[in-house]
């Protein structure tokens, strides 16, 4: 048993949004004893999110505390909850912290909706970040691979492709972020279908990796002048597919040459978070605008029928038991490549998220604790 609990808090506000290591404190806070209803949680590896600056600019992390909202793979060490055993591995929300205290009670952190009925069902939790992984499961893959095939990245492109589905193998896809945790994933998936891919990232070198790592048939440099003219000559039948986790311009310049009743999975807007300064704070916009879709692009989405959602995924964790066997069958057969930038050691957290808004990675970015 461990006697305390180290912990990273977020020290001195980011001046001109710019993040550094000063921004970082750690402490040690004794681990208090487990009353009824609670566990004792050993955080083996968590994923960092490339909203993480932003929370901290706009101080929804708040000053003085640790962020409590990171998705961490965690091996359950003592319960007195009924809903984890000891041995027990689990996917969690969890603050920069080696170890921590849960209850399945708990909500999600960090403004996340409540669980759907369904979502509660399965997860037995009250939280839809909250979930004890089969045995099989934490057997088969290692915290890295449950984190990122099996955590938000993997499922995001599973269920997101799903619903731009069914995705047909003459599909014309373009994939944003291809280099990124989602991207890289979305590309394999859309492949693995039969598609012919064609992924975007940042630089000659980056793009070199979608197409020999991932085995992609093109990637443009989005950072290129001729970025709109390179994706008219690799797309000449248009494009039917966009997975768009990017927004902003990206957004624009794809949806132009995109095909009538073609299907826009929009996911994110890593284009904002990875921005060196953040818009000014206004009214909480809508997800489709968060994402990029703005009146214009609304505009062109329905003149030419593309479908368009916006969603959190974990509104399909029900049935993500489903994605689970599909994801696990790829990874067996070495279709899909489980790829994630793994940096080790608790003494190590601040730099690795200070590196991600510096320098490339593929991949999802992790810190592994334990
Ligand atoms: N809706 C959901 O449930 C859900 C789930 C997961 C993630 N997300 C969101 O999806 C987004 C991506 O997540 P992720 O985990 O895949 O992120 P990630 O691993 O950090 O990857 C982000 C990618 O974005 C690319 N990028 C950054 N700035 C860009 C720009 N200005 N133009 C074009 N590409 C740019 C980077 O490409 P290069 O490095 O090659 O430049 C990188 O590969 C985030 O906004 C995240 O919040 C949403």
């Amino acid at each position: 048993m461990p006697g305390t609990i180290r912990q990273w808090i977020y020290n001195t506000p980011l001046v001109n949004d710019e993040l550094t290591l000063t921004q970082f404190a750690q402490r040690e806070l004794p681990i208090p004893d487990l009353q009824d209803g609670q566990a004792l949680i050993r955080i083996r590896l968590m994923n960092i999110h490339s909203n993480t600056r932003f929370r901290m600019a706009r101080q929804i992390t708040r000053l003085g505390h640790t962020d409590p909202s990171n998705y961490a793979c965690a091996d359950v060490i003592r319960s007195r909850d009924p809903a984890f055993k000891e041995g027990d591995v689990i996917a969690c929300q969890a603050g920069w912290q080696d170890y921590q205290i849960v209850s399945s009670a708990d909500g999600p952190q960090g403004g996340y909706g409540e669980p759907s009925e369904l979502v509660r069902a399965l997860n037995g939790t009250g939280s839809p970040w909250f979930y004890v992984f089969r045995p099989a499961m934490a057997k088969m893959w290692t915290p890295d691979v449950l984190m990122e095939v099996f955590g938000t990245s993997g499922m995001t492109a599973y269920f997101g492709l799903r619903e731009c589905g069914p995705l047909m193998p003459r599909d014309a896809v373009a994939v944003a972020g291809a280099s990124g945790g989602v991207g890289s994933i979305a590309a394999q998936l859309a492949k693995i279908a039969g598609c012919r891919v064609v992924g975007f990232a940042g630089g000659a070198d980056r793009c070199a990796w979608v197409t020999t790592t991932l085995g992609i048939y093109r990637c443009l440099d989005y950072r290129a002048p001729t970025f709109e003219a390179d994706l008219r000559a690799a797309c000449l039948d248009g494009i039917d597919v966009f997975s768009d986790g990017i927004g902003g311009d990206l957004t624009d310049i794809v949806t132009r040459q995109m095909n009538r009743h073609g299907r826009l999975l929009s996911y994110g807007s890593a284009a904002a978070f990875y921005a060196d300064t953040f818009d000014a704070p206004g009214e909480r916009p809508s997800f489709r605008r968060m994402f990029g879709i703005t009146d214009a692009i609304e505009a062109r989405l329905k003149l030419k029928n593309i479908k368009c959602e916006a969603w959190i995924v974990n509104q399909f964790y029900h049935e993500r038991l489903r994605a689970e066997d599909d994801l696990s069958r790829h990874l067996i057969s070495g279709a899909l490549k489980p790829i994630s930038h793994v940096v080790d050691g608790f003494d190590n957290l601040p730099a690795a998220i200070v590196d991600l808004y510096k320098s490339p990675r593929a991949g999802k970015l992790q810190v592994r604790l334990a």
